[in-house]
């Protein structure tokens, strides 16, 4: 298993599955190093174990500013590789990458009332709530993590 930052290419490649989201307006954002999409991968199967996308600014500057703030989302694991720690050590290597980048905090979104992933974020770090957005048919938080140097 390794983690790594991945290519263009490799997104669009990564279109193919079905389950793993990404559109032209991530390919136009990563093209302006705005956003970074990270893979995990089985080195023996040569196949895509999930991803997670880091945007280091948005319109929205409570979920990234360019500065410090990174926003992070489309965070999934293949079903079938679920609960075996790989969502923890991918996003422990992204936060890392967010550290080294100077950055000192990052956001996620996640639904208002899908309390598993609000707990299971609590863990990765994301303890401090930001706020509530409620303009979308599912109204969603935005969840802090202050990244420990
Ligand atoms: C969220 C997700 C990325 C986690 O990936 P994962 O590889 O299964 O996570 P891990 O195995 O590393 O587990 C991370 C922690 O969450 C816990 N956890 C994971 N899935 C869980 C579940 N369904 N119920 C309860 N706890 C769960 C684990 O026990 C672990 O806790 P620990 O650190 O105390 O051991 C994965 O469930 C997923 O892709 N979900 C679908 C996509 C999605 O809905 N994303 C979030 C949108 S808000």
């Amino acid at each position: 298993m390794f983690i790594r930052m991945g290519s263009i290419e490799e997104l669009e490649k990564l279109c193919q599955e079905e389950s793993l989201s990404k559109n032209h307006y991530t390919i136009d954002k990563i093209k302006k190093e705005n956003q970074e999409i990270w893979v995990i991968m089985n080195d023996k199967k040569q196949e895509l174990i999930g991803q997670l996308y880091i945007i280091w600014n948005l319109e929205d500057k409570d979920k990234a500013n360019g500065k410090n703030r990174a926003y992070l989302c489309s965070f999934k694991i293949l079903e079938k590789y679920r609960r075996h720690g790989f969502g923890n050590l991918l996003m422990e290597r992204v936060l890392q990458r967010i550290k080294d980048k100077g950055f000192t905090e990052a956001t996620i979104e996640v639904d208002k009332n899908l309390d598993i992933f609000i707990h299971i974020y609590k863990k990765m770090g994301f303890d401090v709530y930001l706020k509530t957005y409620k303009e979308f048919q599912k109204p969603s938080i935005l969840l802090l993590n202050s990244l420990e140097y």
